[in-house]
């Protein structure tokens, strides 16, 4: 099913991408109701579909319904950090972490999130002023770049290029897990010293090192602070007073060296594809595309947006939430029930996983209304508890205590973005453009996005 759904091509104007996405759940919702069970490998897996069974289960505070253990080559990848720490274990991650995210430091990265945009917007009006005012661009691959460039100044600062050489072997590995996300796993696989964990175990190792020399580098270093980056925040509040040690908020190193491929990873490839799809949704309505430029030079000017300027930015907050409903990189999450669960009318037993499709959340058109398919960001013109008729509906960035911790940070990054592009260019979709949205790891267009740019001031 997961085949045949892929050779689908989709309207432009078509956002129903759950028969691409997640073909047999809808097949098995059709043939056997909203909730239903299946299994996977060994596992069997209970999928619900109403927001108040996923609110009950996403914020349960006892950890009745706890993470599923990742495969390998994810956990490879992302690290054992804040996204798949369980218990007090999580909660002391959380704690350390938690002050770097906060708005005012946020506000501090913003400068640097337009910074790292602004050379790439230099280049793209330098190749349109080549090419006689318009030139075709695949903006995906560029957002990848980009975000992972955001990522690495805020996460790392001074220690940026070392920091880079991380996110590409990152980079690597995130590929030989997209290529295992839907094997079973077969216990000892791990351990056997084939050619591809032979090349996993070099880029981890490589990985590893160069975190453990930044960190190094800075522990030896005579400044009185750590910095003023994500590491470096995270460092301080694990510093320990002479005498007086901060008990249970302590980071150990091999945990630092983990939250930080968290970071990369949890940070840069899903705000890379929120921006591509906001792009997509800009080309495809080009009346919200003017909507949005005009408040963005009413409230911005042709100024690098700050902070201030970019919480009033309404409109354009307003379709990037309709974007996370439509197109939210995060398609799914999983659950286990820890002890046998009662969760509505349904008995869960110990050990049953609980999927959540976000994606078909997102449309169910009771919860939605009946325009659950369409594009209309003025769903959320009274906030996002008011968009739905439940409202925690919109699930893009989790809710509860394990929601994502990085939501502000991604929403910042993505109108920074967003805001600049729209001060400097007229965007619309490239003839070559081909609807596939497909789901590698995050939700992303199979071929790309190709865009015409056309400078606003040729
Ligand atoms: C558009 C961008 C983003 C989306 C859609 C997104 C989505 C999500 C979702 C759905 C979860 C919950 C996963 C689950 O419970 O299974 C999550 C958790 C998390 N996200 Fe994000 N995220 C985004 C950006 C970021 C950024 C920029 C960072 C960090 C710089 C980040 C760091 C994390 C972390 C550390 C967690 C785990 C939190 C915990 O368990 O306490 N995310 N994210």
């Amino acid at each position: 099913m997961m085949m045949a759904g892929r050779k689908l091509i989709l309207d432009i104007n078509s956002h129903d991408i759950t028969p691409r996405v997640l073909p047999h759940y809808l097949k098995w919702i059709s043939q056997y109701g909203e909730t239903f069970l299946y299994w996977f490998g060994p596992h069997p897996r209970i999928c619900i579909t109403d927001p108040e069974l996923a609110k009950q289960v996403l914020s349960n505070k006892f950890g009745f319904f706890p993470k599923v253990t990742p495969i390998p080559s994810i956990l490879a990848l992302i690290g054992k950090g804040l996204v798949f720490t369980q218990g007090s274990e999580w909660a002391r991650h959380r704690r350390v972490i938690s002050p770097a995210f906060t708005m005012d430091k946020l506000k501090m990265m913003t400068k640097r999130m337009a910074e790292c945009a602004q050379p790439m917007l230099e280049l793209w009006q330098e190749q349109a002023t080549q090419t006689g005012g318009q030139r075709e661009i695949e903006v995906g691959s560029q957002f990848q770049e980009l975000t992972a460039d955001v990522i690495s100044h805020t996460a790392f600062g001074s220690s940026y290029v070392e920091g880079k050489e991380v996110f590409l072997a990152q980079k690597e590995l995130q590929a030989l897990a997209a290529g295992s996300i839907l094997n079973v796993n077969v216990p000892g696989y791990k351990y056997l010293p084939t050619r591809r964990n032979l090349h996993k175990w070099k880029l981890e190792r490589r990985v590893r090192n160069t975190l453990m020399h930044i960190i190094q580098g800075r522990l030896d270093s005579k400044d009185s602070s750590y910095g003023n980056d994500l590491l470096g925040l995270m460092m301080e509040s694990c510093r320990s007073d002479p005498g007086q040690e901060k008990k249970g908020q302590i980071l150990s190193i091999n945990e630092i060296i983990d939250e930080c491929k968290t970071f990369f990873f949890a940070g840069h490839d899903t705000t890379s594809h929120l921006l591509t799809w906001m792009v997509f949704l800009l080309c495809t309505n080009q009346e919200w595309q003017e909507r949005l430029r005009e408040e963005v030079l009413r409230e911005c000017g042709t100024e690098i947006p700050n902070a201030d300027m970019l919480s009033k930015l309404k409109l354009v907050t307003m379709v990037l939430l309709e974007a996370l409903r439509l197109y939210g990189p995060v398609i799914m999450m999983q659950r286990m029930a820890a002890k046998d669960m009662t969760l509505g009318n349904l008995v869960i037993p110990k050990n049953t996983r609980i999927t959540i499709p976000i994606t078909i959340i997102h449309r169910n058109k009771e919860v939605w209304g009946a325009d659950a398919d369409e594009f209309n960001p003025l769903r959320f013109k009274n906030g996002i508890s008011k968009a739905a008729k439940h409202p925690n509906a919109l699930l893009a960035f989790s809710i509860g205590p394990r929601a994502c911790i990085g939501q502000n940070f991604a929403m910042l990054e993505a109108k920074t973005i967003t805001a600049m592009i729209l001060q400097r260019f007229t965007l619309s979709l490239s003839p070559n453009y081909i609807h596939a949205p497909v789901q590698v790891l995050n939700l992303q267009p199979q071929y790309g996005l190709p865009i015409l740019l056309t400078p606003l001031n040729v």
